[in-house]
């Protein structure tokens, strides 16, 4: 049975008991409305642990102003019986209030440069560092062995590394794959707010990503690539923040082709915003 812990002395009480008894910790932290890919996240942490904490906090300080915090949904009782079929041994739900004692206007604030302040970071300005502030606190309230992110958020991914490694947190960091729907696109908690009239357009952001790469590996620029992956999503009535292509630390490409690289794609579909990435 899956136990849903409110209080900060019980988790602690809890993961004290596991490491004595010699386990490791696995976590998995996450907003809640589950959904494939998150479960996917804590089936990856069990390969590396022996015990799962999952979290379900939805975070304010990583939301901007005109962002989607208060209508973001908010499904617990779905979550729970998920999180227990993945193998999740403990829900951590923390409050606002334990999460941000001296309020969110006084909360210490961890901030990652360089990597923060891209593609995502520019479009979303402090977004980063709420996933930081919010991610470190919860690294030391949970304490574990290893954490798994998804790579859906891929340059979150990059940025809780960073973060990290600059910070010396004792915690090995996993990228979990990305969970699409039978169409291709990638499973969101986000996905819902697309109307059923306009869903189908919203598989077209994994097309766009595929024909980025094969352009790229066609030898064709990234200047063009880019401009190209721009126009298809804007001619299928997306308003793009941008589709491009990166080398893995987000670092522009120069001329060369060679060596790993991914395309990154944030567009809005009406209201909502969504994003992906093809690594290749
Ligand atoms: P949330 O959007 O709930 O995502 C929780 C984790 O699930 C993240 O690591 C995310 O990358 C991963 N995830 C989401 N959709 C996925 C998919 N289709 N395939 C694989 N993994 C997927 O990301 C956050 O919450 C927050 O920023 C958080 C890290 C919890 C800090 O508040």
């Amino acid at each position: 049975m899956i136990e849903t812990v409110t209080d900060l002395a019980r988790l602690r009480a809890i993961v004290a008991g596991w490491k004595r008894d010699g386990l490791r910790v696995g976590f998995v932290p996450t907003m809640g409305n589950l959904h494939a890919g998150h479960y996917s996240l804590v089936k990856l942490a069990r390969q590396h642990a022996d015990r799962i904490v999952s979290s379900v906090f939805v975070n304010p300080t990583q939301f901007g102003p005109n962002e989607d915090f208060t209508r973001y949904p908010r499904t617990p009782e779905a979550d729970t019986t998920g999180l227990e079929q993945a193998g999740c041994d403990v829900l951590w739900l923390p409050t606002v209030e334990s999460m941000y004692p001296f309020g969110v206007g006084l909360a210490a604030n961890v901030h990652v440069p360089g990597v923060s302040a891209l593609l995502e970071g520019a479009f979303r300005p402090g977004h980063f560092d709420g996933v930081c502030t919010v991610v470190s606190r919860l690294f030391n309230q949970v304490q574990p062995d290893v954490a798994a992110f998804g790579r859906k958020d891929y340059q979150q991914l990059a940025v809780i590394r960073q973060m990290v490694t600059d910070l010396a947190f004792p915690i090995e960091i996993l990228g979990g794959e990305i969970v699409r729907e039978g169409d291709g696109l990638a499973m969101s908690s986000r996905n819902q707010y697309l109307t059923a009239e306009i869903r189908p357009q919203a598989t077209v952001i994994r097309r766009v990503l595929l024909a980025m790469r094969e352009a790229y590996l066609a030898g064709a620029t990234r200047e063009q690539v880019e401009a190209d992956g721009a126009a298809q999503l804007e001619a299928a009535g997306f308003q793009v923040d941008y589709a491009v292509v990166r080398l893995p630390d987000l670092g522009e490409p120069g001329n060369s082709h060679d060596g790993a690289r991914v395309a990154l794609v944030a567009a809005k579909l009406g209201s909502t915003r969504l994003i992906d990435n093809v690594e290749f």
